[in-house]
């Protein structure tokens, strides 16, 4: 089928458009540099010509809250029209765990708004919400150095590969739409302040790490696994036996102050020795 993927030329987007054509799919991706700009409308009409799904992994070129929230807003309201008049029946976004826990981050409270467009929308729509992705690593350091010191909470979090992203949010994009919010994440509950540490040392990276007090939130995560609509082939994650949607299984509790994505890096260090984490 038909995949507009929105922002298919970003991280996840590029990985998402891989994925889909090895299981059969059309994914076309959609951004700026290939035409199609969701700000403007610029593209957009003629991208969704025949489209059954649109995809949106997009994000704000800028985090200032006022710009962020201006992006997610106007983009998934344009989006939304023009999916509409294109007769699309499946509207999937990615988005965040947490984002209606941390009202203090105007990046959240953009996708919050984001969320709520899609909900009252009138497309069909599935939101994934993702923990942080391993790729964020360098920049969620670059956003906490003072100095030498690269200062993070010791709350745990949940982080997950790109990859792992791709993996649950492709079944849901060729599924049904789940008319409700699915939650991943990856495998291991990890202290910032240890997993930064460790992606630090294994690139000799000199900065230390300095432990700040976390602040709470929680999250839970149910990948699921199949890329076919065929609901013999749907993932039991996503379905109970009877057919009716099943409730995201919850994590334990964590905490984590860094929510809001910043910018790629590497995990290749995941698994390497902690170091300099002070207290
Ligand atoms: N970072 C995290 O830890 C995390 C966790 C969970 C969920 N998420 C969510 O995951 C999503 C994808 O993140 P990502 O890291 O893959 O993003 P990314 O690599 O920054 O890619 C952003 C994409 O959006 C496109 N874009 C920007 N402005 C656009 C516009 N006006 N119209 C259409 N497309 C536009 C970009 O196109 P150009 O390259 O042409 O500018 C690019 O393809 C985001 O919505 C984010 O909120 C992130």
């Amino acid at each position: 089928m038909k995949i507009v993927v929105i922002g298919g030329t970003g991280l996840i987007g590029s990985k998402l458009i891989a994925r889909l054509s090895e299981h059969g799919h059309e994914g076309v991706a959609a951004a700026p540099n290939t035409g199609v700009n969701t700000l403007t409308g610029e593209g957009l009409a003629e991208v969704l010509v025949g489209a059954e799904v649109v995809v949106d992994v997009s994000n704000s070129p800028s985090f200032a809250d006022a710009d962020v929230l201006d992006f997610f807003t106007r983009s998934t309201g344009n989006l939304l029209e023009a999916e509409k008049a294109a007769g699309v029946g499946h509207h999937v976004a990615l988005s965040i765990v947490g984002t209606d826990r941390l009202p203090a981050s105007g990046y959240l409270r953009a996708k919050v708004a984001q969320e709520q467009l899609i909900r009252d929308g009138g497309v069909p729509w599935s939101i994934v919400h993702a923990t942080q992705f391993y790729e964020f690593t360098a920049a969620i350091a670059q956003a906490a150095t003072v100095g030498d010191e690269v200062h993070l909470s010791t709350g745990y979090f949940q982080p997950m590969a790109a990859d792992d992203v791709v993996a649950a949010l492709g079944p849901i994009t060729v599924g049904e739409p789940l008319g409700r919010i699915q939650e991943i994440g990856g495998p291991s509950k990890v202290r910032m302040s240890d997993f930064v540490a460790s992606a630090l040392t294994a690139q000799g990276d000199p900065r230390t790490v300095v432990a700040d007090p976390p602040r709470p939130t929680s999250g839970p995560c149910c990948p699921a696994t199949s890329w076919s609509r065929d609901p013999t082939r749907a993932s039991s994650a996503r379905r109970t036996t009877s057919g009716a949607p099943r409730r995201p299984p919850r994590c334990e509790r964590h905490l984590t102050r860094h929510v809001a994505p910043v910018s790629p890096g590497s995990c290749a260090a995941r698994g390497a020795r902690a170091r300099s984490v002070v207290r």
